[in-house]
């Protein structure tokens, strides 16, 4: 499988679950703009059958390579960051997992329960990311009690380890300059940003300011029947030159920490 396919396999399954990320596409494609994908990011969790380096196996047969690191102690999460290297169009790929024995016996369980339901088969191919529903059709009211000890957690219980945003890459957009004017743009055509931690994460010290919309709440399947939960969203990346007058190409941990976020259960 190609880098290209990888994509556009997550892509369709991804812009599926989430009807504002096609408008939001149509939006900046209709005004002229070549979209480039800064990066997409994957959730899971440490198991070492599911953990960032099994899911990360598939870009790595494609050239990518590990380029940083992150930790997250408030969401007791770690996270990697691959690239291609000189290639800048090659969106980054970010894999967090979250760290299991930090939590109740009961979010342990539940998870590694949901991990024996995989079929070695699935747990060995590249399929992992690409199977919406590998963890198993979801129970509502464990969903719920999961989100008590970890909104990602939850997330990850309901929707697997498929892409849970793509991300606009500003420094590529024509028509429309900057991490505020894209906002602006968002917010007059009626999309809701993730406010937690002001609107636009990280600032031009740090080379990287970021914005996301909040994931769309859509019917989901649950062995009880369907119900409205957050899925996906959209992620607005500006990158900046660094001291050595190359464009940043990491991440910024606190900012990434609120940008995880945008998948909270809201009333
Ligand atoms: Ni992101």
């Amino acid at each position: 499988m190609t880098t290209t396919e990888i994509f556009d396999k997550l892509w369709k399954d991804y812009s599926i679950l989430n009807p504002s990320v096609e408008k939001i596409h149509k939006l900046f494609t209709e005004e002229g703009n070549t979209i480039i994908n800064d990066h997409i990011a994957l959730r899971t969790f440490d198991d070492p059958r599911i953990s960032i380096d099994v899911l990360a196996k598939v870009f790595i047969e494609n050239g990518y390579i590990l380029a940083g690191s992150y930790n997250f102690p408030a969401k007791k999460l770690f996270a990697k960051h691959f690239e291609i290297q000189g290639d800048a169009k090659a969106p980054r790929v970010f894999i967090s997992q979250l760290i299991l024995n930090e939590f109740s016996p009961f979010l342990q369980t539940t998870i590694r329960n949901s991990i024996e339901r995989i079929s070695i088969e699935t747990l060995n191919s590249s399929e992992l990311i690409f199977n919406g529903q590998a963890l198993g059709t979801p129970d509502f009211e464990i969903y719920e009690k999961l989100r008590n000890e970890s909104e990602y957690a939850a997330w990850v219980y309901a929707f697997s380890f498929r892409a849970n945003h793509f991300t606009v890459s500003i420094n590529h957009l024509n028509s429309v300059k900057g991490n505020e004017k894209v906002n602006e743009l968002l917010k007059s055509h009626g999309f809701s940003l993730n406010n937690s931690g002001g609107e636009i994460k990280g600032s031009e010290a740090e080379f990287l300011k970021q914005s996301s919309t909040l994931a769309d709440r859509i019917p989901h399947s649950f062995i009880q029947g369907s119900f409205q939960i957050p899925s996906c969203y959209y992620e607005f990346a500006e990158r900046f030159k660094d001291e050595k007058g190359n464009y940043f190409s990491g991440f910024i941990a606190e900012s990434a920490d609120k940008i995880f976020e945008s998948t909270d259960f809201r009333k």
